[in-house]
């Protein structure tokens, strides 16, 4: 079983790769077969990822290259000053078209996306176009039509509400249409629930959007309403209120990814750090959920947390569906004079995907870990499998490259690269 789902992902990955990259051969998956320690992969040596970053109001291009000995990561390209309003720039490529990239920075009511061309190879990056998103932008994520960008505005309203808001993009020019506050999506009132956090939960905070694979549903993370918000998608960028899904009293659920089967939902909680799993029942037209699990520590009990809350930060499942992962920021309580290691927890999934359980930690050496992320999500439908892990430190200035083990999920740093001007807070494999 294991064996054949393997294969299959080694002839796929094969069969796939031709016309973008050099063909990777196929893998000899036995265990302990790759016999020089310092070669990562058995592709060929010309191998390389380009890896699309950035920090405040820059943009960067990384390049890793597995296969030279030792692995590198280098810096390929900076744009200095190419986005504005600075904070943490959040990217994300158009599905459709894969030259056209959209940045969302959150910065109170001035929050904004700025859409670019990009030609990896020559460095010609294009700002496209322009937009404020109405609030602080957290996260965006373009409709799978590719005609809308979804924007999660963690604050808005001036600072008396938050809102998610929906924006038209041109699949061409990379041009936005005027910026839409349904007045679903506009959660201008506040109602504290008892035991939620005064500080972060007065307000709703809209955090993360997230589509099914192929029901009609739009999914909003919302840290301060302690709600997995669900929209029927009546076409596109046209959304009807669904029931939620209720997470645990002061949870603060951060992100909602889906199972490639459907049938399954995992939120990230920021505030208690934990992760909650869901049974999406694909046979009701907008895929009832039942939560299977709660409560599910990121990590170990015993496990050096610090006192601090709002450590949650990413989760990412494989493009097989077979390992999730989660990381915590600012976590561990280091030796006075040492820098904090972020953990990276590894989960296994339950062949139906309603079960995870918690498999290994690993020491990511990133210190406030914001943002991590595989070669190959699951939703991004490009040729890789998941080979790498890319991890970003935001207070250390770091940036490092695991190889994945595709077998039991488990992660080795093989390559990183360090950048005082670049504490990155999002990445995108191009
Ligand atoms: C795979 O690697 C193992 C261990 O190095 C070796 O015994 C085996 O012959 C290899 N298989 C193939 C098909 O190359
Ligand atoms: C293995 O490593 C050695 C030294 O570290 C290097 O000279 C050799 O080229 C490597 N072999 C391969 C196949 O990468
Ligand atoms: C860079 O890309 C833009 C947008 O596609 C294009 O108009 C411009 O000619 C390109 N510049 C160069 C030097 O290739
Ligand atoms: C936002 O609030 C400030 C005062 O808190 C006010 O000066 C400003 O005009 C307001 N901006 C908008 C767009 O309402
Ligand atoms: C949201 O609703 C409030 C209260 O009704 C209103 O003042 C505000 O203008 C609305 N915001 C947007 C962006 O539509
Ligand atoms: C699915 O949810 C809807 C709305 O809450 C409800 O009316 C319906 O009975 C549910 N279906 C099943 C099979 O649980
Ligand atoms: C990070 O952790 C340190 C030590 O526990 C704490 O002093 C600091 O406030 C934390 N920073 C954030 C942003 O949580
Ligand atoms: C936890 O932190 C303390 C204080 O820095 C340190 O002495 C100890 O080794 C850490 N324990 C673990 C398991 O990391
Ligand atoms: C899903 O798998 C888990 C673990 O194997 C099992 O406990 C659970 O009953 C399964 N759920 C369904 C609906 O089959
Ligand atoms: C997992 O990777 C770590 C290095 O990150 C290594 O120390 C450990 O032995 C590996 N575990 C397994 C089961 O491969
Ligand atoms: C990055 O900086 C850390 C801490 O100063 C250091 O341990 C590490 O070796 C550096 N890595 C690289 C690739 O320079
Ligand atoms: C990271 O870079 C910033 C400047 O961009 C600097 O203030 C900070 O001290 C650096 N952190 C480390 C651990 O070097």
């Amino acid at each position: 079983m294991l064996i054949t789902s393997l294969l299959t992902s080694a002839v796929a990955l094969g069969a796939l790769s031709i016309e973008a990259r050099p063909q990777l051969s196929a893998r000899n998956t036995t265990s302990g077969s790759v016999s020089n320690a310092t070669s990562v992969t058995d592709a060929a040596p010309q191998l390389t990822y380009d890896i699309l970053t950035g920090a405040d109001t820059d943009l960067f291009l990384l390049q890793f290259k597995p296969n030279s000995n030792p692995p590198s990561l280098t810096e390929k390209f900076h744009w200095p000053g190419v986005i504005r309003n600075a904070a943490y720039p959040w990217i994300s490529r158009h599905p459709v078209n894969h030259n056209l990239f959209i940045v969302a920075n959150d910065n109170h009511d001035l929050g904004e996306l700025t859409s670019f061309y990009l030609d990896s190879q020559t460095g010609n990056l294009t700002t496209l176009d322009r937009v404020y998103s109405r609030g602080s932008c957290a996260h965006i994520a373009v409709s799978p039509d590719g005609g809308h960008v979804h924007i999660a505005n963690l604050y808005g309203n001036n600072g008396t509400g938050a809102n998610g808001a929906i924006v038209p993009i041109d699949v061409e020019s990379g041009k936005f249409g005027s910026v839409n506050v349904p007045s679903n999506l506009n959660f201008s009132s506040y109602e504290l629930q008892p035991g939620q956090l005064k500080a972060s939960q007065l307000l709703r905070h809209p955090h993360h959007w997230a589509f099914h694979p192929y029901l009609p549903v739009a999914y909003l993370s919302d840290l301060g309403a302690d709600l997995v918000r669900r929209f029927h998608i009546v076409s596109p960028g046209q959304l009807e209120t669904l029931d939620p899904i209720k997470q645990r009293t002061a949870s603060g659920p951060r992100r909602s990814i889906i199972h490639p089967s459907g049938r399954a939902i995992y939120t990230l909680h920021e505030i208690d750090s934990t992760l909650s799993v869901g049974s999406i029942d694909v046979t009701t037209p907008y895929g009832n959920v039942t939560l299977t699990q709660e409560g599910i520590d990121i990590l170990p009990g015993g496990a050096n947390h610090s006192a601090n809350v709002f450590q949650g930060s990413e989760i990412q499942l494989s493009v097989d569906g077979r390992f999730l992962y989660a990381a915590s920021r600012n976590n561990t309580a280091p030796p006075k004079g040492s820098m904090n290691s972020d953990p990276i927890s590894i989960f296994s999934v339950s062949d139906n995907g309603t079960y995870i359980e918690r498999i290994s930690v690993v020491n990511s050496g990133a210190w406030y870990l914001r943002y991590f992320g595989l070669d190959n999500p699951y939703f991004d439908q490009s040729v890789r499998e998941g080979q790498f892990v890319i991890a970003a430190g935001q207070y250390s200035n770091d940036t490092h490259i695991f190889k994945r083990d595709v077998i039991n999920g488990n992660l080795t740093q093989v390559a990183s690269f360090n950048s005082t001007q670049l504490g990155a807070s999002s990445y995108v494999w191009i």
